[in-house]
């Protein structure tokens, strides 16, 4: 016969463990199901990216870091777009064409950044 303590000691395990799962999963991105209607890279980032990286990937938001002047490279992009990371949610409909020339896009961005920070200094 199971006590009336061990009973209520069990459920209080398993609410607790159950808040966790709802903190662990809200802690994750997730998937994002936008699908692009077009391979321009520059539609695709300001309709997907922009509302966390800021237009053309200069930051701005609270969520997402700025992109422009990381360098990130062209099969780090495609990764972190295909698998998301961390509070980044994954883009299951970003593949092919539209995928490859938004990591090219994102890869320039952080090119063209850097090139004007370095125009930019004394
Ligand atoms: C819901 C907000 C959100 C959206 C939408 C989003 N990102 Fe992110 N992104 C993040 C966060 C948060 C990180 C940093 C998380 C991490 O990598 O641990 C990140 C990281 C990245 C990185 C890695 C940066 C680095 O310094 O390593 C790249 C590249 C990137 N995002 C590209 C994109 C692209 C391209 C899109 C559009 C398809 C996009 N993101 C849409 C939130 C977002």
């Amino acid at each position: 016969m199971v006590s009336r303590k061990t009973l209520s000691v069990l459920t209080a395990l398993l609410v607790m463990g159950f808040i966790s799962v709802l903190v662990i999963l809200s802690m994750l991105g997730g998937v994002d199901n936008y699908t692009p209607t077009t391979d321009n890279p520059v539609v695709i980032f300001s309709d997907a990216c922009a509302r966390c990286h800021g237009e053309r990937g200069l930051g701005g938001s609270a969520i997402g870091p700025r992109l422009a002047g990381v360098g990130e490279s062209i099969d780090e992009v495609k990764k972190q777009v295909s698998e998301g990371h961390g509070r980044m949610p994954r883009f299951p409909n970003i593949r092919g064409r539209a995928l490859q020339n938004l990591a090219a896009y994102v890869n320039e961005l952080s090119i063209h950044a850097e090139e004007t920070a370095r125009q930019r200094e004394p």
